[in-house]
């Protein structure tokens, strides 16, 4: 088979990485791809929301499966593209991919079928926005209602925090025009987790829970980002627990895509809040997370090729899934400044050899002339396994420390909640 994965990011590196394996696998193209991916791909240099290259190029190197990792282009429907001209694709179609292309949308479907997440309300004009917060007080989320690369939600502290949120969303377009609306939401409390499924038009299999790490900071301080780091398992929270949201979540929102007439095909990202009144959705998102797809992709021992290809032609529930108990971690080193503007183009030196228990996932990296060099805000996800998290957890940390390139930065209690380790929280030590 001749697989094409979209995109450039550790996700797809993981992704790349894992189709590898098959045995059904000959080829494998990665349009953009990235210094690490064409180790084991043939990079093409093509844009991922370049939809008539990507498909005169599939249909020229008679590509069998398509994996699309970013959600751009599906929210501008790659999917509906290519399955016009009989080319498999995985990932949903357009009108599906809105339950994270548009939050208003996704909240709208929620409230409809009963889905527990956050109060909110959406708004168009900035005045109104504003008056909603002084009445509802802080601390307030205030949310980009389109696509903002991870960067448009802000929990907002205080009035004054939330109302400036308004104000560059709404009146300063710092997000173009997925801030013309905004939806605001309740704050909620508790902790996250990621709970990824393979979703096709009649079954709904989920995979391993895992973690992220928003802020850029560690104890979680700073600015939200695409994500600095994820584990799984996450132990602390009760398996009673991810069963309620698969029970009260997952499965009514494809029920109710299913009633609303909409074909949802792929994976189905619900990141959610664990409150003391049980999961509620913090966001939905139409593909696989990225860093979790680096620690939950290492964790799964069935051929990821035939899952696909499954999902493709609604056969998923004749599909094993397999997963290994060991615990994976994974380490995001990222570029000085990032989230914000960042330096590329450093020399990376000291990246080991992958094994069976570690491998570097590629993000923002580029070769030039055969020196690899930083080309992106997130540059690597390392990655490791263990016996149990402790473990992983270590072995992350210490092929971490043999990586340099100028002004790399790295949270340092990545699984820290899930150990109880004193960096994340005093009260654990006292
Ligand atoms: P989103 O892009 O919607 O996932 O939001 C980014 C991050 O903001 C989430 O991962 C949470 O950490 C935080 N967040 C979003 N919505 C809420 C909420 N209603 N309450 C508390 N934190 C939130
Ligand atoms: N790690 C969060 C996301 O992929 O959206």
């Amino acid at each position: 088979m001749r697989i094409l994965v979209i995109g450039n990011g550790g996700r797809e590196h993981a992704l790349v990485w894992k189709c590898k394996q098959s045995p059904k696998v000959k080829e494998i193209f990665c349009a953009p791809g990235n210094g690490g991916i064409e180790e084991l791909a043939t990079c093409v240099n093509i844009n991922p929301t370049d939809q008539d290259e990507l498909l005169q190029f599939a249909k020229q190197m008679e590509i069998d499966l398509t994996i699309v990792g970013p959600e751009a282009p599906l929210v501008e429907g790659i999917v509906d593209l290519f399955e016009s001209h009989e080319l498999p694709i995985f990932g949903p179609r357009k009108q599906a991919a809105m339950i994270e292309g548009s939050k208003h949308f996704a909240k709208k479907l929620m409230k409809k079928y009963g889905i527990p997440t956050a109060d909110y309300q959406t708004f168009t004009d900035a005045k109104e926005a504003k008056a909603y917060v002084q009445q509802k007080g802080a601390p307030i989320v205030i949310k980009a209602d389109g696509l903002a690369a991870g960067k448009g939600v802000v929990v907002a502290q205080t009035v004054e925090e939330a109302e400036e949120a308004i104000d560059k969303a709404m009146e300063e377009r710092v997000f173009g025009e997925a801030g013309a609306k905004v939806v605001i939401e309740e704050f909620l409390e508790g902790q996250e987790i990621s709970l990824m499924a393979f979703v096709d038009q009649h079954t709904l299999k989920p995979m391993v829970v895992s973690q992220d790490h928003k802020p850029v900071f560690d104890r979680d301080q700073g600015p939200n980002t695409g994500g600095m780091g994820a584990y799984s398992p996450v132990p602390q929270i009760p398996s009673e627990v991810v069963q309620q949201a698969i029970d009260q979540i997952l499965l009514p929102i494809t029920k109710a895509f299913r009633e609303e007439n909409i074909l949802y095909r792929g994976v189905l990202y619900a990141g959610l809040m664990v409150t003391s009144e049980g999961p509620k959705v913090v966001e939905f998102n139409a593909r696989f997370g990225d860093p979790e797809t680096q620690v939950v992709l290492p964790r799964l021992k069935s051929d990821l090729v035939d899952i696909l290809l499954a999902v493709v032609r609604d056969q998923l529930e004749e599909q094993t899934i397999e997963w290994s108990d060991e615990a994976a971690v994974c380490v995001v080193m990222s570029a000085n400044g990032y989230p914000y503007t960042y330096q590329t183009g450093d020399v990376i030196t000291g990246i080991p050899e992958p094994s069976e228990k570690q491998i570097v996932f590629h993000a923002g990296t580029k070769k030039f002339e055969e020196q690899l060099r930083t080309n992106g805000g997130r540059v690597l996800g390392v990655t490791a396994l263990g016996q149990n998290l402790l473990e992983a957890r270590d072995r992350a940390y210490h092929v971490v420390k043999q990586i340099s390139f100028s002004g790399s930065h790295y949270r340092t209690d990545i699984a820290a909640k899930a150990l109880r380790l004193p960096t994340e929280s005093k009260r654990s030590t006292d």
